[in-house]
């Protein structure tokens, strides 16, 4: 049996800093400093028979599991009716947990809340676009909006945080679970109402909304406040800027929510760090995690692998961009899978090599934790063929053994903990509003996607094997030498001067169709498009050519023929400083431009501004981001060999860098001339013959051998840091 590797928290900074405790510098703010990476998972005690527990524990110290999330889903049995209460059997965990070293990550309890409150309150419970309620009986049964739930919640909140604020197990609060997973599209009376006041504070007048929202079109000006509603279901296309705007209110009246329990949480334990899990994954959208993060003492994520070509990648994108909306500092990854999930239609188990493959992308991308749903795999529920640490096979099973193997590859690994993401030299922009409007509908097409479009320039990074982070907008841009910002539909004001002082700063920027098309408001930018970024393009396009489904278009780019899909546009060069890069050669643009670049000359400096009017996909992309990428100046940091099997991802605490190397394939891989000693993985050759196959190291050999990958594999060695250049 091992010993679980301690987790140290620090105590919160400024006010809430206790005597003799240091703050240091991680996630959003400032909250907790790792002396190792955490092991874990959500435990669901209140699912087993009490003697289980005992089981638990000791299977967890064998795995090295040294947090977990407790009291997710347990405000029943926490408050069974209205005016009793049960925290016996969550003290007795609690307790039972400490004293096998197991830290707690305890959730307030109020993601779920029980039959008493919604059967006495049914206003509480959430209703769609078409008016329908979503009953109880499954969970999130709750308008965000709602006093009364508000009221209950926070009441629950302050019971969890005056009865565990001092336990020596708790290491952080979770609040609530997922927000919005399932809640965050509610059209009640309630969201009604405290849209309204979301709108007069961001409006001020009823004028201003009027002309925000266009409201002169078809009849739409509103007299009185009272008269505005969600966009619920209606006779044709609602009111786009209504959509945006409703699009804006539902996350944010999820992150007030946030707050309240948060309020508490520091006002009652204020040296105990808050967090949530964020759903940074897939086509889960409603949430703007990159205004949310500010509300977090750190940054956690749940992610779930999508089946598909892209399915590596998506989770390497996804853990990349929770990095960036953890400004670059650790993060906690709250949830994943050991192998299947119960939620797609067909839910595939994970193959051997890819539970400890996934963990460590994340942890390539800067999490310090590495938790699963859920401990141990439930018998009963909705869930109980989602897999679990501890699977329905017991612990005399592979998965059970591949998760004991990981706990120890995360020890080993504990030097790695605290250091942060190091900066790429190119990053793609990924912007919650043009996510949000570009797929609104009554648009030139209804088949753009926005994720996808940004997964795919990801996806040709990956394949090139040239690092690229993935971060919001607001992120300052001005370190980096290429920005890809795909769709970039909404450019206000502001957001074009930025694009524009980071290329005349020698910045090469590249964007595509759709983008610079609406300000913040969803209103077409006049005299031609790409509207905002016209004059930095130097192209003028009249009209949109989007294709139908089936149709392309060749483009001829560097030698190569490519097929553009979904959209193409008649592109006018209009400043003597573009050039052509890609030529339509079939369809209605043959002969016109397809990709250009304007070179912006200032001063000593020399960037450049290109646009890409097609959807070439992940494949066709490659090329066209390999000569955007090659006139800039930015190449691959791995062995020409390995480029596309292995991703690179580094970390850095200033002192060492920690390079991550993936096998994104199914044999093995040889990496030549990785100096360094080796975390994790192994080295086939002594130093000085790289390239001969030798005797197989063991983890922590220095040197510069060859480094084989394992088939899905992960290597990490540390090396001594190289200079980072200013984000
Ligand atoms: C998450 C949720 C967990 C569990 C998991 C299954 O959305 O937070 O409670 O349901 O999905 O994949």
């Amino acid at each position: 049996m091992s010993t679980p590797t301690p987790f140290r928290w620090l105590r919160r900074p400024g006010p809430h800093t206790p005597p003799g405790t240091t703050a240091v510098a991680v996630g959003a703010t400032d909250a907790y400093a790792p002396s190792g990476l955490s092991y874990g998972a959500d435990y669901n005690p209140d699912q087993w028979p009490r003697e289980v527990w005992d089981e638990d524990v000791r299977l967890m110290r064998e795995a090295g599991v040294t947090v977990v999330s407790l009291a997710i889903f347990s405000w029943a049995r926490i408050q069974p009716t209205e005016h009793t209460w049960d925290f016996a059997w969550l003290d007795e965990i609690m307790d039972l947990l400490h004293a096998n070293g197991i830290t707690v990550d305890l959730a307030t309890a109020t993601a779920s809340p029980p039959p008493w409150l919604t059967t006495k309150h049914p206003e509480i419970l959430p209703q769609t676009r078409t008016g329908e309620t979503l009953w109880p009986g499954a969970r999130q049964q709750w308008r965000p909006t709602s006093p009364i739930f508000r009221s209950h919640a926070l009441h629950l909140v302050e019971r969890m945080a005056e009865r565990y604020g001092d336990h020596p197990a708790l290491v952080a609060w979770h609040v609530s679970n997922e927000l919005g997973c399932h809640n965050v599209d509610d059209f009640s009376d309630d969201a009604a109402a405290a849209f309204r006041a979301w709108l007069r504070e961001r409006y001020t007048t009823l004028d201003a909304l009027n002309d925000a929202w266009g409201t002169a079109f078809w009849s739409q000006r509103y007299s009185a406040w009272e008269q505005i509603l969600p966009p619920r279901l209606a006779a044709s296309h609602p009111n786009p800027t209504q959509q945006l705007d409703f699009k804006r209110f539902s996350s944010d009246a999820l992150r007030q929510y946030l707050r309240a329990e948060a309020a508490i949480l520091r006002r009652m334990t204020p040296d105990v760090p808050v967090t949530t899990n964020f759903m940074v994954m897939g086509e889960t959208k409603g949430m703007d995690y990159a205004a949310w993060a500010d509300e977090l003492d750190f940054v956690s994520n749940d992610h779930y692998v999508l089946p598909g070509p892209q399915a590596l990648d998506e989770l390497s994108f996804s853990a990349n961009l929770t990095g960036g909306i953890a400004r670059h500092k650790p993060w906690f990854l709250m949830e994943h899978s050991t192998s299947a999930v119960n939620w797609q239609p067909v839910n595939v188990a994970k193959k051997p090599g890819e539970l400890a493959r996934d963990s460590l992308t994340h942890v390539a991308h800067g999490a310090d934790a590495v938790c699963y749903f859920q401990w141990r795999q439930s018998a009963a529920g909705a869930e109980k063929y989602h897999s679990g640490m501890l699977p329905h096979a017991g612990e005399r099973s592979r998965l059970f053994r591949d998760v004991v193997a990981l706990g120890g590859t995360l020890r080993d690994l504990a030097p790695v903990a605290g250091s942060e993401q190091k900066p790429a030299r190119a990053a793609i922009v990924f912007d919650w509003d043009s996510w949000w409007t570009s797929e609104l509908d009554s648009h030139p097409t209804d088949r753009l996607r926005y994720r996808q479009e940004a997964l795919d320039w990801y996806s040709a990074f990956l394949a090139l094997g040239v690092r690229a982070d993935v971060v919001p907008t607001a992120t300052d841009l001005a370190g980096y030498d290429v920005v890809v910002a795909p769709v970039l539909h909404v450019v206000p004001t502001d957001l074009r001067d930025r694009l524009t002082a980071f290329v005349e700063g020698g910045g090469h920027l590249v964007t595509t169709y759709f983008s610079g098309v609406v300000d913040q408001d969803d209103h077409a930018w006049l005299g031609g498009y790409p509207g905002a970024l016209r004059d930095l393009l130097g192209i003028r396009v009249e009209e949109f050519a989007p294709l139908l489904d089936g149709e392309s278009a060749t483009v001829e780019l560097a030698g190569e023929q490519l097929e553009g899909t979904l959209w193409t546009e008649p592109v006018d060069v209009v400043d003597p400083d573009v050039e052509v890069l890609g030529w339509y050669k079939t369809g209605e643009q043959a002969g016109r431009a397809a990709v250009t670049r304007r070179t912006v000359r200032s001063g000593d400096s020399a960037g450049s501004a290109a646009y890409v009017s097609t959807r070439f996909g992940r494949l066709g992309l490659v090329p066209v981001l390999a000569r955007l990428l090659d006139d800039a100046g930015v190449r691959s940091e791995l062995p020409a060999a390995v480029r596309g099997d292995v991703e690179l991802a580094v970390r850095t605490d200033g002192t060492d860098d920690f390079w991550f190397l993936v096998n994104r394939t199914a044999r093995p891989v040889e990496v030549p001339d990785v100096a360094g000693d080796v975390l994790a993985g192994r080295r086939l050759a002594p130093s000085g013959t790289a390239g001969t196959p030798g005797t197989p190291g063991t983890p922590g050999t220095p040197g510069d051998g060859v480094l084989l990958l394992e088939p899905r594999g992960v290597a990490v060695v540390r090396r001594p840091a190289e200079p980072t250049p200013p984000r």
